[in-house]
């Protein structure tokens, strides 16, 4: 049997720590679908279109993905896509009161559909989409931690190019 994890996130946009997570997965995983939701506590810098792109651009070279995005329950998405498993990635204690939630919620929903937490590369432990974005409108050097494509698209959003 196949199987196949949903790896969900608002990726706004997608960092290296995501796509050290994504290559982790593959290990585990014979597929792995990259789904962007609407995290309804966050306002988004970049749109579904233009996350889509940035995710496909960034993820070129890596095979047994699929890119999409979901307007609604990420559980109902998972059953629709014959995913036994939702993927998350873990950084440091902070990340733990929120994903637990998120998990036990997910589990109430669904049964069936189970939450694994793979613990991310020590180097990206303190990036994310929000502390990027933040650094970057501020001239911050953030180069190192994004895929190429995402710092030239960053640049251009908050007009540093
Ligand atoms: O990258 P993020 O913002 O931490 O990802 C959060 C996300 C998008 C996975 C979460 O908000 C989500 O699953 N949204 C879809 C709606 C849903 O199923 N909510 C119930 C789970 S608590």
């Amino acid at each position: 049997m196949e199987r196949t994890a949903i790896y969900p996130g608002s990726f706004d946009p997608v960092t290296n720590g995501h796509l050290d997570i994504i290559e982790r997965g593959l290990t585990l995983f014979d597929k792995i679908i990259v789904t962007i939701l609407e995290n309804p506590t966050k306002k988004s810098l970049f749109t579904i279109n233009e996350r889509i792109s940035l995710l496909e651009e960034s993820l070129k070279d890596i095979g047994n993905i699929e890119i999409a995005s979901y307007g609604g329950l990420l559980v109902d998405y998972a059953v629709k896509r014959d995913a036994q498993a939702i993927l998350r990635g873990m950084r440091a204690v902070s990340d733990f009161e929120y994903e637990f939630q998120m998990a036990l919620m997910n589990r109430k929903l669904n049964r069936e559909v189970q939450t694994v937490f793979l613990m991310t590369g020590l180097r990206w432990i303190f990036t994310s989409s929000s502390i990027i974005k933040e650094a970057v409108q501020f001239g911050g050097d953030i180069e190192s931690m994004v895929p190429a494509v995402v710092y030239e698209e960053l640049k251009k959003k908050y007009k540093l190019s």
